[in-house]
């Protein structure tokens, strides 16, 4: 038996087969409003119910009760608003009861929405109650601040997906991931969230939790990041390379998260370990400033916010301090296993690290897998 999805039941909202291509043609004749890939990555996580239990873009009252209490109006936990943004011009010309074609920039018709609500929000609220921070610097709130003032709310229907042929092998959706599970027979599973190269720290970070789990589900975030992180394409051909030579292939599995990143720290470890849940993950990791960005969240900020939740949650949280090198120990370690002085620890910022690739150096072993930093170089000198 698998883990239950958040709220109970894997959420289905994709249309296929006959039913799909009526709904793609009477598409074709409703009003329609271009949405952006971000945009799209939420719309395809709704449909596939990787945020199950959302059915749709949040209408007001599961909105302001995210906001201001990390729960949908129901009372469930859900930290992240997922939401669709449009300009009071746009939000004027649909009506409430209308549907509406969602549209790429491409030209496709990715999916429909039942128009339910419009509404107006408070986006200094949003900022400082989701990012912590109303400083237009990060990333999240920069977006957020450029966003159309009307959000509009209701359920979707899923018609067509973004192109994922890039990583079309490691492409799963929740329900595929679930049933790949009862297939290999794990029972209980660690989810790893990821937006980086898998260097030592994670490698041991993921390999402590293996100890103790019969499977692992690397589960990168490829959807929009910032300029400045790894590119997808990069970071899935170094998981392919670590993957080969130093994990077990019968208990580790890759497979591409469609996401963007909004780099929400403690709330987005919520909504990160929610939709791991989604996926069919027992555990998931949350470690050092998970999903964070300069300097806006404690160390281990994300674990004391996820913590209070845990129990509501039903995926229990592997929780990882600061992980290093010990030169001295001659082994990877935390402060919780290592008696000795910080001299000792290799420590490497990303900005250091990012520094020495593009100088096609690699850094030393202790930090990175040589192979895992050969494809860093690589990719960073033909990007
Ligand atoms: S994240 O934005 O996706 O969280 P990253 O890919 O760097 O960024 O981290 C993936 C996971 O590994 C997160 O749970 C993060 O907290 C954890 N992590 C990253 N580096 C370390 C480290 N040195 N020690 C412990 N945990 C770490």
């Amino acid at each position: 038996m698998s883990i239950e999805a958040h709220g109970g039941t894997l959420i289905n909202r994709q249309l296929t087969g006959t039913k799909r291509e009526k709904a793609v043609t009477n598409a074709e004749t409703l009003k329609d409003l271009t949405i952006n890939a971000w945009a799209i990555s939420d719309l395809e996580l709704i449909g596939i119910g990787g945020f199950s239990p959302l059915t749709g873009f949040l209408g007001q009252k599961d909105y302001e009760r995210v906001v201001k209490e990390t729960r949908l109006a129901d009372g469930s936990v859900w930290s992240i608003p997922i939401t669709l943004a449009v300009t009071k011009a746009q939000a004027e010309t649909y009506s409430i009861g209308e549907e509406i074609a969602l549209k790429g920039e491409d030209g496709i018709i990715y999916g429909i929405l039942q128009l339910e609500e419009k509404y107006s929000y408070d986006k200094k609220l949003e900022a400082k109650n989701i990012y912590g921070t109303t400083d237009e610097a990060h990333p999240g709130v920069q977006k957020l601040y450029k966003r159309g003032e009307i959000y509009l709310g209701g359920p979707i229907t899923l018609l067509n997906r973004p192109d994922h042929s890039e990583f079309e092998a490691f492409h799963m959706d929740p329900k595929e991931t679930r049933a790949l599970f009862t297939e290999l027979g794990w029972k209980t599973i660690v989810g790893f969230q990821t937006r980086n190269p898998v260097h030592r720290a994670h490698e041991y970070i993921q390999k402590s939790a293996l100890e103790v789990v019969d499977g692992l589900l690397l589960n990168p975030l490829v959807g929009e990041t910032k300029s400045d992180d790894i590119s997808a394409a990069v970071r899935m051909e170094s998981y392919q390379v670590i993957l080969e030579k130093y994990y077990p292939k019968d208990r580790t599995r890759l497979v591409i998260y469609p996401a963007a990143m909004r780099y929400a720290g403690p709330k987005e470890a919520i909504l990160h370990a929610i939709v791991r849940k989604n996926y069919g993950c027992t555990h998931f990791i949350v470690g050092r400033d998970h999903a964070g960005v300069g300097d806006y969240y404690g160390t281990y900020e994300a674990q004391d916010f996820i913590r209070q939740f845990e129990d509501e949650l039903g995926i229990q949280i592997f929780a990882f301090e600061h992980a290093f090198f010990c030169q001295a120990c001659e082994n990877m370690a935390t402060a919780k296993t290592c008696p000795h002085d910080k001299e000792n620890h290799v420590h490497l910022s990303g900005t250091k690290v990012r520094e020495m690739l593009r100088n096609g150096e690699k850094p030393p072993k202790q930090f990175s897998r040589p192979e895992v930093a050969e494809v860093l170089i690589k990719g960073m000198q033909t990007n």
